[in-house]
């Protein structure tokens, strides 16, 4: 997969924007504020429909402006497509793939895929369980229709069935139709935890040589899936948690707070790992995407490295950059300099200051 060019109209801080891309390497330079970080957010937009910051598409037109577009050429497997992203103050996103509008975003997935690095995902295995969550979420929307779909169910029934726990309060005869929304919570939800049991065995099989490797020989990483609740007591459990539900008006039981253990050598990282080991497995983690995707998608991924390298020990930087191979990546960072030790090759640099780009 390549992408080999990418316009912008209007979108975060740039008015307008045409950049031509090499199929290998490609380093985006510039100060602080100068629009390294918006040309990644577009790319992931074009790949995912959605900010990898999570940001809304009404904060991502320019200020001032009322749409933005978004053009995105591409190469997969020889043919080439064109990606027009619309997006709107108050309306959702429309989005055409050579011209043939789709009718909702989610047709999109699985034309780019792309893969994300950036220096808060390093935090990933020491912070909370929603951000695990998060990683593996992205990663699985982006692979798995089928996941995309059952999630988006899931998360509407939880936070109606969460709104209707509140209503309750004031109408306490609306517990009636609780049952309603938790035989419907059960059956998306244990797709969900089915889903990322499986996941969690993908992973494990590319992370384990990935983590040994980059911890030299020294260290043997295991994921560990850990639902919430398991598929077969998940009705009762739910049903046994009602009380406590209306009491704190949240739904306390399902997929919505599982979490994602990494374990070396018995001891569990999350908790009790060094600072290093804990970022050592987030790059493991990071690493391992992007097999993930060639194996599943059938397809190499792009890589989108946020100021990612000026983050790691230069054994790391290495180690990184010459696992990357032949994926077209795309980095961002302050200064050259951090390259300058470095013998992988770079194949076309481009200046960022304030909105424009020199290549
Ligand atoms: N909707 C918007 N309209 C116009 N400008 C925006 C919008 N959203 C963000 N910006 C501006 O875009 C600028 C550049 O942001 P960006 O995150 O791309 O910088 P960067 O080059 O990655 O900087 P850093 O090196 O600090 O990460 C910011 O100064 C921000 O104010
Ligand atoms: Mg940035």
């Amino acid at each position: 997969m390549i992408i080999k060019s990418l316009e912008l109209m209007n979108f975060r801080n740039y008015d307008f924007l045409d950049l031509k891309f090499s199929e290998g390497t490609n380093i985006l330079y510039g100060d602080n504020a100068q629009g390294k970080t918006n040309v990644l957010e577009a790319i992931y937009l074009s790949a995912t429909t959605k900010s990898h910051k999570g940001s809304k598409d009404k904060d991502m037109i320019s200020f001032d402006q009322e749409e933005s577009h978004i053009r995105t050429y591409l190469v997969k497997e020889e043919i080439g497509y064109k990606v027009d992203m619309h997006l709107r103050k108050n309306k959702s996103k429309g989005i055409a793939v050579d011209g043939q509008k789709l009718k909702k975003a989610a047709d999109l997935l699985g034309l780019l895929n792309v893969v994300f690095f950036s220096p808060e995902d390093l935090g990933i295995i020491k912070n909370g369980p929603a951000e695990r969550r998060r990683f593996v979420d992205m990663e699985l929307c982006q692979l798995d229709s089928f996941y995309l779909y059952n999630l988006n169910h899931y998360n509407k029934i939880v936070n109606q069935r969460n709104k209707l726990l509140k209503d309750m309060h004031f109408n306490p005869q609306l517990k009636d139709t609780l049952n309603i929304w938790d035989s419907q919570l059960v059956s998306f939800g244990s797709k969900i935890i089915e889903r990322r049991r499986m996941f969690a065995g993908q992973l494990n099989e590319i992370i384990y040589g990935i983590h040994k490797k980059l911890s030299g020989d020294k260290e043997e990483l295991i994921v560990k899936y850990e639902p919430d609740v398991e598929i077969e007591d998940f009705e009762i459990s739910l049903k046994r948690s009602q009380e406590r539900d209306i009491k704190l008006k949240q739904t306390c039981v399902g997929p919505h707070r599982d979490d994602f253990s990494f374990v070396t050598g018995n001891i569990d990282i999350r908790k009790f790992g060094s600072q290093g080991q804990q970022r050592t497995a987030a790059l493991s983690l990071k690493l391992s995407e992007i097999e993930l995707v060639k194996k599943i998608a059938k397809d190499t991924p792009v890589l989108l490295l946020d100021d990612v390298l000026s983050e790691l020990d230069s054994n790391r930087q290495n180690y990184l950059l010459n696992s990357i191979g032949d994926i077209q990546t795309i980095i961002t960072c302050t200064g050259l300099d951090e390259f300058v030790n470095n013998r992988f090759e770079i194949n076309k640099v481009f200046n960022v200051v304030e909105g424009t780009i020199q290549s």
